[in-house]
């Protein structure tokens, strides 16, 4: 399975998602691409301060991986930083082959401090943008990069041939060390400190002071045409970015084509992937682009705004930027409309292979909950639940204990609907629900088509969010604001061309997260696995374990 989001999930939303879980097979030429990932901490100065950060290569952000569909890849990480990590490849399907998913303590213990570990796996069937993060606590603050995956040889995009193209990767950067940041939040049991700026391509931009030097500058020349493959590397926001006097044809989500559409400006939630085009064709100057969050949930945000820098060819760089018009941020309408215009391409090509048969319904709740806790602030803790229950990271590696049938690591068990029915997006519910941590995954049968419910609730407040899932793609066939009808909702699900955001044909067994992007609420529990059983086949079960999976 792969991970992706469920677009964006507002205040009192639900979302639709159909997942098909099977299993492709694949031709085995390929090129071999070969990456040598070096961890280490390096010091860093933004904003004035200089800080230790982990990165990779020394790089922030890290390294691009560029591949084509059908190669083969291996990363061999080496951890040279004092904290034991993992990295998971966002948005790979990873078929038959989840040990090189990477989440840690789900498909794989970190990678200790001198160890190294080799991600070995095939890109297929996949073709776009996607990315790479740590996997571990709030590591991937800085421990993030890009993956292109070009079309295969003689294959061409399915839009106009760009000039050129650009990886421009949004993120947060705090002041202070962001793993003593939410240390410090789980102490108190409250949202840790948000962001001190956002970034481009791991600079803030000229607004923030000392930041002169650290500016993401991109130069054009007239007349010609750019892809940018965005990224939104960012723990916590979801993003508008737009270009001053520029607008934007999306071509691209998470690494599958979309209708194209002309936009002004994008929203790009924790997790997703958008590629644009962009033509060259105003005037030659200098135009700021920017990214700010979208956030219209009654919670505080870090609403600076990051800039870079269009520069058109020639154009000196003492000529004042043009800024840059960003939805306001709490444009939920904005939000509304710009998913709704998110559409798969479904060419004959490239076609949407929609299920129009489910096998099994669930239906989940999205909440959040408090759980006791003396030394805390307010004696409490916040906690982030799925159907009430809030999960429990393991200490051995889901997907060992699924493979090697070890006992009382999780439970298979996981509800299909929560408990208690109730009116979940009616007066902001406070009443404890008798909230339960536990480690439950759900058994999937091999090769069914799950209909996926996600109901979000008032259970303290509503908030938005990205859910992703490791390892498969789903099909957003429909979302809306209120309480999920499951008599009359159905009859709008569009079945024809939903947006994928992750890829639909699909791998065979093995332990797949998901959770919310949002690196908070995945903190506080907002997360579960899918175990999704072998097929018969002698090419649909799990491979055997690498020799090199970092012990537990
Ligand atoms: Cu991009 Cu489980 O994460």
């Amino acid at each position: 399975m792969a991970s992706r989001n469920c677009s964006n999930f507002f205040p009192g939303l639900t979302c639709s998602l159909f997942l098909l879980l099977g299993l492709l097979s694949f031709p085995a030429e390929a090129a071999i691409k070969k990456y040598q990932f070096d961890v280490q901490v390096n010091n860093v100065s933004r904003l004035c301060h200089a800080k230790p950060i982990v990165t990779v290569n020394g790089r922030f952000p890290g390294p691009t991986i560029y591949v084509r569909e059908g190669d083969r890849v291996l990363v061999n990480v080496t951890n040279h930083a004092q904290y034991n990590m993992s990295i998971h490849w966002h948005g790979l399907k990873q078929y038959r082959n989840g040990w090189a998913d990477g989440p840690a303590y789900i498909t794989q213990c970190p990678i200790k401090t001198g160890n190294s570990y080799t991600y070995d796996f095939n890109v297929t069937g996949q073709r776009g943008t996607l990315w790479w993060h740590a996997h571990i606590f709030w590591l991937r603050a800085t421990v993030y990069g890009a993956i292109v995956i070009m079309p295969k040889p003689g294959t061409p995009f399915p839009f106009p041939q760009p000039n050129r193209e650009e990886v421009i990767l949004l993120g947060e950067w705090w002041h202070t060390d962001v793993e003593e940041v939410e240390k410090q939040g789980q102490k108190m049991g409250l949202p840790p400190n948000m962001s001190d700026a956002h970034t481009i391509n791991g600079k803030p931009g000229p607004l923030f002071p000392c930041s002169e030097k650290h500016t993401f500058a991109m130069e054009v020349e007239s007349g010609k045409t750019y892809l940018l493959r965005i990224i939104n590397a960012a723990l916590n926001d979801e993003l508008f970015f737009a270009i001053a006097g520029h607008n934007f044809t999306v071509v691209e989500v998470d690494a599958v084509y979309t209708k194209p559409f002309t936009t002004e400006a994008i929203l790009i939630a924790p997790g997703q992937t958008t590629n644009v085009l962009v033509q060259a064709n105003q005037k030659p100057g200098r135009y700021f682009m920017a990214a700010r969050p979208f956030n219209d949930a009654p919670i505080p945000v870090d609403n600076k705004t990051a800039t870079g820098i269009l520069q058109y060819k020639g154009i000196p760089n003492s000529l004042l930027p043009t800024l840059a018009q960003l939805p306001a941020s709490n444009d939920s309408e904005f939000a509304l409309n710009y998913n709704k215009k998110l559409r798969s391409l479904n060419s004959p090509k490239f076609p949407a292979d929609v299920p129009q048969k489910v096998d099994r319904k669930l239906f989940y709740t999205i909440g959040f909950g408090k759980d006791s806790c003396p030394t805390c602030v307010n004696g409490t803790r916040l906690l982030a639940t799925l159907n009430n229950i809030s999960f429990v990271m393991p200490q051995t590696a889901l997907l060992q204990a699924h493979y090697f049938n070890l006992k009382g690591v999780f439970k298979a068990d996981f509800p299909d609907k929560p408990p208690k029915p109730f009116n979940y997006t009616g007066a902001p519910l406070t009443a404890s629900l008798g909230t339960s941590r536990a480690t439950r995954l759900s058994k999937i049968a091999f090769n069914s088509t799950i209909e996926l419910v996600l109901q979000d609730t008032n259970l303290l407040t509503v908030e938005s969010h990205p859910f992703h899932l490791h390892g498969y793609n789903f099909f957003v066939v429909g979302t809306g604001i209120g309480n999920f009808d499951p008599v009359k909702d159905p009859a709008n699900y569009n079945l024809v061309d939903p947006i994928e955001r992750n890829t639909a044909a699909v791998p065979t067994g093995g332990v797949w997260f998901m959770h919310c992007h949002l690196e908070l609420h995945t903190g506080w529990g907002l997360k579960t696995a899918f175990a999704v059983e072998d097929g018969p086949g002698p090419d649909q079960s799990v491979l055997p374990p690498p020799t090199d999976l970092p012990p537990c």
